[in-house]
């Protein structure tokens, strides 16, 4: 029987609640499909700094290291906002992004039918959307230096540094258009060449790399225009690349067409090894443990697990096919209600997915 090693982390918030969910789907799915899947979990974030001081203990990371593929939840907590940087939460998954050369981070946006009511855009807007936005993970603003914080007699001054190399882009400007390839053949690329160097040389290697996917059409956008564009006509994107920051902001809104930021799964790759699945939402502690929380952004990641990480394609198209069938039948988490829907908590959606695989 065909075997993979999953590294499990529920970190904090509605991470374990959304967890469970996950965990029971691929349970049932791996059954159906005939594979088996060894899932150990491990501390990460929050819990993590609570049981060891650590958002990301060492034993947590070799599991990851060692497994075929990573599957989290959510991480962070306000709680933490006080402790040094590097003993926070989001530290951990920056860590856990950089030491698994995480560089490619992929956001499909995508509309199911049975929610073009759900956002907050009209449905002739949103009814045709179909984009990814692939966004680089381990560089940019997020790691440069140097950075930090300069105290003097009259003033404090802080600083972090948006820096690429040309093989930082190239690396992650390749895997944006081999999605396009296989897909609708168009590449926009975001950044902020009008103002920044290191937009400047994002931009010429990304039209350098142009000449050899001919196939593929290749646009750019200011990142301002771009936010613009996302909500003005969102369905002219096909893949969207950009910088991490920008990829970070622009994410979010692209979220907000589907009606709620619960529906969007992700994947984080490198070139080699292990990749990692996650939500595009956070750890909600404000919903956390009241049974509110929408599991469908888990469970799409568990899928894109299932279909980037493992191959196992007929899975994956089980538990996305089970969404769409609940999400048909007018089932919804409180985030995505309207009028005439059937509202459920975290653990009943997760009974009817599980019902529907
Ligand atoms: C995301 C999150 C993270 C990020 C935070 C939690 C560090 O917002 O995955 O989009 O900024 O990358
Ligand atoms: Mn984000």
């Amino acid at each position: 029987m065909r075997k993979y090693r999953i590294a499990l982390l529920p970190g904090d918030g509605i991470g374990p609640e959304i967890t469970l969910v996950a965990e029971k789907l691929l349970k049932a799915a791996s059954q159906k499909h005939g594979f088996e899947l060894i899932i150990t979990r491990e501390p990460f974030g929050g819990e993590a700094i609570e049981a060891t001081g650590s958002p990301l203990p060492l034993s947590t990371l070799e599991t990851c290291k060692s497994s075929d593929a990573v599957l989290l939840a959510a991480i962070g907590n306000p709680k933490f906002d006080t402790l040094p940087r590097e003993k926070r939460p989001e530290t951990g998954l920056l860590s856990l992004r950089s030491e698994l050369q995480l560089f490619a981070n992929i956001r499909p946006v995508k509309i199911y039918p049975a929610l073009i009511n759900a956002s907050s855009l009209k449905s002739e807007i949103i009814k045709n959307v179909d984009l990814i936005v692939v966004r680089e993970l381990t560089g940019g603003i997020y790691f440069g230096e140097p950075k930090g914080r300069i105290e003097s007699d009259d003033d404090i001054r802080a600083f972090n540094t948006m820096t690429y190399s040309k093989k930082e882009i190239e690396r992650v400007t390749k895997v944006a258009f081999e999605l396009a390839k296989d897909r609708r053949s168009k590449l926009c690329s975001v950044d902020k060449a009008n103002v920044l160097d290191v937009s400047q040389l994002w931009r010429d290697e990304v039209n350098s790399l142009s000449n050899t996917y001919q196939g593929v059409e290749v646009s750019h956008l200011y990142v301002d225009n771009a936010a613009m564009q996302l909500i003005r006509d969102p369905s002219q994107f096909d893949v969207l690349l950009t910088s991490n920051l920008f990829g970070d902001i622009l994410s979010d809104e692209a979220a907000m067409l589907t009606g709620s930021i619960g529906m969007l799964p992700s994947a984080s790759l490198g070139s080699i090894g292990p990749g990692l699945f996650e939500p595009v939402h956070g750890s909600a502690p404000d919903i956390a443990n009241k049974n509110m929380a929408n599991p469908i952004a888990m469970v799409l990641s568990a899928a894109m697990m299932l279909r980037i990480g493992l191959k196992e394609l007929e899975a994956a198209n089980s538990i996305e096919d089970a969404v769409n069938k609940v999400l048909t039948k007018g089932f919804r988490t409180g985030d995505l209600m309207s009028e005439g829907c059937i509202q459920l908590g975290c653990e009943e959606m997760g009974a009817h997915l599980l019902e529907s695989l």
